[in-house]
């Protein structure tokens, strides 16, 4: 079986229990901690800075976290996330004018580096970098807002990235990311997803454990 890893988007958590809301689906098994950056520009939302990802580091988070930059431009934030703790930064292509500098630039401050392609967006734009990329992460709702639902034609794309990346025999992360639960995460593993962001589908539900149990069992299928 994959190494699947399973990542809680902050958007659907509690922000006055951020800390402990992070802690407690870390405690119930999640792996990784899906940190979503929107800056009221490149999607219609605003959420949080690299102040927020050093607190969760004070206050002892030490989990991967996965930064997920909807913001343009992209390159000024990269360095103040990776000093506040980030491990993965991914960002659309785009909000960069330079995407091979913007992962380059990723790499420079010892993080791990992604693409983040939309619904819309083809993969063929990820493919002069596809040899870079440690994430490839595919949008299954489009960007901004926790709680959508799974655009189904997601499943087609992830198949072809999945073959893409087989083909060449890549260790690329393939990252899915909107409207992932109980019912629809299984099918997104067989389409070849191996990272998981679900947002509203854990932090909605009133047992982490329970449901992120739940999630690997039918990742297990
Ligand atoms: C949307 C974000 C997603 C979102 C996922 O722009 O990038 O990470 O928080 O939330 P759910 O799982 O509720 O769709
Ligand atoms: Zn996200």
């Amino acid at each position: 079986m994959a190494d699947y890893w399973i990542a809680p988007s902050i958007l659907s958590a509690d922000f006055a229990r951020l800390g402990e809301e992070v802690s407690n689906v870390l405690d119930a098994g999640a792996d990784v901690v899906h940190f979503d950056v929107m800056d009221n520009h490149f999607v219609p939302n605003l959420t949080v800075g690299p102040m927020v990802c050093k607190s969760l580091r004070e206050y002892g988070i030490d989990a991967v976290i996965d930064v997920h930059l909807m913001i343009e431009p992209v390159d000024q934030l990269i360095p103040p996330f990776a000093n506040a703790g980030a491990d993965i930064i991914t960002f659309h292509p785009e909000a960069s004018d330079d995407v091979a500098r913007t992962l380059a630039l990723i790499k420079q401050q010892g993080c791990k580096a992604g693409l983040v392609l939309n619904p819309e967006t083809p993969l063929d734009v990820a493919l002069p970098h596809i040899e870079e990329l440690d994430v490839l992460l595919l949008m299954s709702v489009n960007p901004g807002f926790g709680g959508q639902s799974f655009i189904p034609q997601t499943l087609t794309k992830i198949r072809q990235a999945r073959a893409l990346l087989d083909e060449k025999q890549l260790p690329t992360r393939l990252q899915v990311d909107g409207g992932i639960n109980l019912d629809n995460i299984a099918e997104i593993a067989r389409a070849g997803a191996d990272m998981f962001v679900a947002g509203s589908a854990i932090f909605a539900s009133d047992d982490y454990q329970a449901t992120l149990s739940q999630m690997r069992a039918q990742l297990a299928q």
